[in-house]
């Protein structure tokens, strides 16, 4: 009896054992900082050098791998002699982490990609016992396979820098790490013999790159220089080292399956299909050639290019590749389908035996009709269970783990994407993601190993991305008017009772989007090529908008030398004049389609004469917001005119027509000072002109037509010539207060 229940308990306690340890994926245990303690203490004093100078002096900063005894980072902060922070933490992003949650709630400062307000108490606050924050998940990710493209492409080293730093203050430990690959892929394939003509043919320019990656595009916009080349790879060493100097995990590239045409020629009977179009492009741009994963070949290209990787790049074990990105798989064959992610898997375990094989989600949501749970079951279980791990990329809006069993048992990270090809505008699912990541940790079996940012773009909406990464230290959702009111006296150092109401009430209304699948693409008629028949739904409620507009405005004067304020107040600005274009384009539209001339000319008149030249003098007035800024960055990178005419094509192309012929046009638009003025301003200025002699004449409207000739404008954008400042110019103030002087009383009249 008593040695049977022994035994039961025994086998209880071994099956409990399994269940635990299968939970905590040991299969990922490996997946750890490299860098060893001293280091990454190291990293972070110099970060906080960089962050606050001399005042870094005033922390203590210490790091112990053993203060985790479960691989969940955790940081203890506790007051010492001479008012003095000691900040103890499992891995330096834990420490980098626990010191901003210090700053944040004690010395309510704030970093931001649109400033940082470091006005720190002298003495530092002390704290009464010890503050301990923690987090339950495992890993923190950070950035989509596009963010390079839309938003980083011309970075340099200090750019760069600013942003590794923003990252461990935010708890990121898993970061994508996808510099400078090309230059390996060069190596690779030369060493296959395809000679350079066929190897231009292949890469595209550096802007598109993300999609020639991933096996959507070619050629377009390349060739790539060889000094580009050179100059990724150097920034790439300085970001690998960078990163796990902080305990960070890059996470690597690795093959697909995507190869150069030249493929196969030198091997013809290799199992090469070629792929249909691509999105609007033809074949000269798209139509990948794609290799059988099952094919020998595959293995041989796989595993050459990660041991160039790791030759190069040094290894933490986790590669991302995505196989079938936008791309329906020539068979929905579960079995294929399997074969498939078993062969991807195994040239990277040929060369790396203990890799990681990181996955980007997205095609279950982009081509569902062809993802049933059946097809994403074969695709996930070719891999062994906890060898690879999903990104639910986009699962505030539509999650992938709730209707498939926790990917079918793999390990996944519940991601926020937010935004799409890094539009400007207001934007946010604070209620969403305040509970989804708690949902998915508390959803029955869970293979829930961590969280993650996954935006296009970044460089917008700064309040979503550090609520977001907060959300993966707390134990509950948070009071989210609480946090927003915080929030608003940090990030301007200021109790002014105006900040906290605008803030609640932004994060009420256009920061609290519910509406089902809203994918945050910028379609105001603002930033889209004219016709009579654009998309003029608001979504939000305008009314709290234009009262957080003018409580901003009204909070200004003493605010204007905080770059974060000024930042708000001309996003806030720009936000309220994108609806207000909505309404002029509804009574250009109403005037023409009614036939009333003095209507169509009094709308037409404001829009294209007073509001867009205001909106681009104040975009124009702040460096956050200027076109000049991405292309003097384009440019510089340039070794010669050459390099720098075809970095500035790519840089304003790919804002702008995306693509020879505006294949996909304005899907990365952007509201930028220079751009307004030369593009889409220029834009509504031909339609309404249209328009009005359409009416004069007594002709139709004809779109087509009208498209012909604007094509010949935004084609004119890319090739002007023109250099742009990339230094603000005027007074904010005094150009926000004209437009609020103006349009204020506009917008309201409006809502009746
Ligand atoms: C690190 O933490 C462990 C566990 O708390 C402790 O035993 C050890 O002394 C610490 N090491 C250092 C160098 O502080
Ligand atoms: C270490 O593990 C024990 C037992 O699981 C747990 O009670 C303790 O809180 C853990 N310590 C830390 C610092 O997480
Ligand atoms: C590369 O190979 C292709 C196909 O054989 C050939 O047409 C082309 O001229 C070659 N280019 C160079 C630079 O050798
Ligand atoms: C594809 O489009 C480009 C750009 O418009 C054009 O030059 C080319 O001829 C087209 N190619 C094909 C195969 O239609
Ligand atoms: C070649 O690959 C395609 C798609 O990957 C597959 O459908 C086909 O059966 C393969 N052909 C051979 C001969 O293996
Ligand atoms: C969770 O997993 C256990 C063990 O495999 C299984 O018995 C149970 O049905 C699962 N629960 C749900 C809701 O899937
Ligand atoms: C956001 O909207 C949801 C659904 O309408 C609502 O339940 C929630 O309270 C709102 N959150 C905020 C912060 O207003
Ligand atoms: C928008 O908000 C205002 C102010 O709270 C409210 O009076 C109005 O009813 C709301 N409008 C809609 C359409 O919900």
């Amino acid at each position: 009896m008593s040695s049977r229940s022994s035994y039961s308990r025994f086998l209880l306690l071994t099956v409990m054992l399994i269940v635990s340890v299968h939970c905590e994926f040991h299969t990922l245990a490996h997946l750890k900082p490299q860098a060893n303690d001293k280091t990454q203490g190291r990293a972070v004093v110099e970060l906080l050098k960089r962050l606050m100078g001399s005042r870094s002096r005033e922390f203590i900063v210490l790091v112990n791998r053993s203060l985790s005894n479960d691989s969940l980072d955790v940081c203890e902060l506790r007051s010492a002699k001479n008012n003095k922070i000691i900040a103890t933490g499992s891995t330096g992003v834990a420490v980098a982490s626990g010191i901003y949650n210090y700053l944040k709630y004690f010395c309510n400062c704030h970093v931001s990609w649109s400033g940082n307000q470091l006005n720190i108490p002298h003495p530092l606050p002390q704290l009464t016992g010890v503050l301990r924050i923690s987090t339950q998940h495992r890993f923190r990710y950070y950035q989509n396979v596009c963010t390079v493209s839309y938003s980083t492409v011309w970075w340099d080293w200090p750019r760069w820098q600013r942003e590794i730093d923003w990252m461990a203050l935010n708890g990121i430990n898993l970061p994508l790490a996808f510099t400078g690959q090309e230059a390996l892929w060069q190596e690779v394939y030369q060493s296959l013999g395809l000679n350079q003509t066929e190897i231009d043919h292949f890469f595209s320019g550096p802007a598109f790159l993300a999609w020639n990656r991933m096996g959507n595009l070619f050629q377009w916009g390349g060739p790539i220089p060889q000094s580009w080349h050179v100059k990724q790879l150097y920034l790439q060493f300085k970001i690998l080292e960078r990163m796990r100097s902080f305990g960070m995990i890059p996470v690597l590239p690795a093959f697909s399956g995507n190869v150069p045409q030249g493929i196969t020629r030198l091997f013809p009977t290799a199992n090469v299909t070629k792929l249909g179009p691509w999105s609007h492009f033809n074949c000269s741009y798209s139509c990948a050639h794609i290799l059988d994963p099952r094919d020998p070949l595959f293995l041989q290209i796989g595993s050459l290019f990660l041991s160039q990787v790791m030759k190069q790049f040094g290894t933490d074990h986790i590669y991302n590749t995505d196989t079938f990105n936008e791309m329906t798989p020539p068979s929905s064959d579960p079995t294929y389908l399997s074969a498939v992610s078993r062969s991807v898997f195994a040239s990277m375990t040929s060369v790396d035996p203990q890799a990681i094989w990181l996955m980007q989600g997205w095609l279950f949501f982009s081509d569902a009709s062809f993802w049933k749970p059946s097809q994403i079951q074969a695709l996930l279980n070719g891999v062994p269970i906890g060898r690879m791990i999903v990104l639910d990329l986009f699962a505030e809006s539509t999650p992938i783990f709730s209707y498939t069993k926790s990917f079918f048992g793999q390990p996944f990270i519940w991601c926020m994407l937010n935004n799409f090809g890094g539009n400007s505008g207001l934007f946010g699912t604070v209620d969403r993601i305040n509970f989804g990541p708690f949902e998915a940790l508390n959803f029955p079996n869970s293979t829930l190993v961590g969280l993650g940012l996954t935006p296009e773009g970044i460089e917008q909406n700064p309040v979503v991305y550090e609520l977001m990464s907060e959300l993966a230290w707390r134990k509950q959702p948070v009071n989210l008017a609480k946090w927003v009111s915080l929030y608003a006296t940090r990030r301007y150092g200021s109790t002014h009772e105006n900040l906290a109401v605008a803030w609640k009430l932004l994060f009420r209304s256009i920061y609290n989007c519910t509406v089902p699948n809203y994918r945050n693409h910028n379609h105001s008629p603002l930033v889209r090529r004219p016709s009579l028949r654009m998309n003029t739904e608001v979504w939000y409620n305008r009314t709290d908008l234009y009262e957080a507009w003018r409580l901003l405005y009204q909070a200004a004067p003493p605010l204007m030398t905080k770059e974060t304020f000024r930042y708000d107040l001309v996003d806030i600005t720009r936000q309220a004049l994108e609806v207000l274009t909505t309404e002029f384009y509804i009574d250009i539209r109403n005037a023409y389609q009614g036939q009333k001339l003095p209507e169509l000319l009094t709308a037409g008149g404001v829009l294209v004469y007073d509001l867009l030249p205001e909106l681009d003098r104040l975009l124009s007035s702040d460096s956050n917001f200027l076109l000049g800024t991405w292309l003097e960055r384009a440019r510089s990178l340039a070794l010669n005119e050459a390099e720098a005419q075809l970095y500035d094509m790519n840089a304003r192309n790919q804002i702008t027509l995306w693509g020879p012929d505006g294949n996909i046009l304005d899907y990365a638009n952007k509201e930028w000072g220079g751009l307004m003025e030369d593009y889409y301003s220029q834009r509504w200025s031909l339609f309404v002109n249209t328009l009005v002699e359409c009416l004069d004449r007594g002709r139709p409207f004809r779109q087509d037509s009208f498209n012909k000739a604007v094509f010949q404008v935004e084609k004119g954008f890319v090739f002007n010539g023109r250099k742009y400042p990339s230094k603000p110019h005027r007074d904010t103030y005094e150009i926000a207060t004209r437009i609020f002087l103006k349009y204020y009383p506009q917008a309201l009249k409006r809502l009746l």
